[in-house]
């Protein structure tokens, strides 16, 4: 399956990221490509908001992951963004944290590509085509 959906506008993808939680999700895991500024953050927050979590935590970019329990499911959201080697990476549990998660939201996956490989995932990509303007192209 491949969308492409353009977003002219924050509140547009607020309305898309809530039909891609309620329509399109339907892999443990999705994986959110895009430069730094396309929306990748703002997409997930506007997902983790349909889902009904509580307590939204904002950004991951220091902690690398958010975790949220909703009806006793967990919710991961990382950012990998800042983690720069394989050994840097190795230390935070990650493998561990996914196999007992039952959704997860990976913005820069790159790095994870080796321990993702084991799973199934959907791949968000998302190109700025202008200051207010995005192009959301989900797959799988
Ligand atoms: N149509 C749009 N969709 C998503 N974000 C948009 C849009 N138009 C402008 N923006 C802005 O782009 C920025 C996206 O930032 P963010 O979601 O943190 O990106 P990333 O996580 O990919 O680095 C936000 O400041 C947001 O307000
Ligand atoms: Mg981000």
């Amino acid at each position: 399956m491949e969308k492409v959906f353009k977003s002219f506008s924050v509140k547009e993808t607020k309305k898309l990221a809530k039909t891609f939680a309620k329509n399109y999700l339907n892999k443990k895991i999705t994986l959110f490509n895009g430069e730094m500024g396309s929306g990748k953050t703002t997409f997930i927050l506007y997902m983790l908001e349909a889902l009904k979590v509580k307590n939204i935590a904002g950004s991951p970019t220091f902690n690398i992951v958010n975790e949220y329990k909703v009806n006793n499911k967990t919710i991961l959201h990382y950012d990998l963004y800042r983690i720069e080697n394989e050994n840097e990476f190795r230390n935070i549990d990650f493998k561990e944290q996914i196999e007992n998660a039952d959704l997860v939201f990976i913005e820069w996956p790159n790095i994870a590509e080796k321990y993702l490989s084991d799973y199934e995932s959907q791949i968000v990509d998302i190109k700025k085509l202008d200051e207010n303007s995005r192009e959301y192209i989900l797959r799988g």
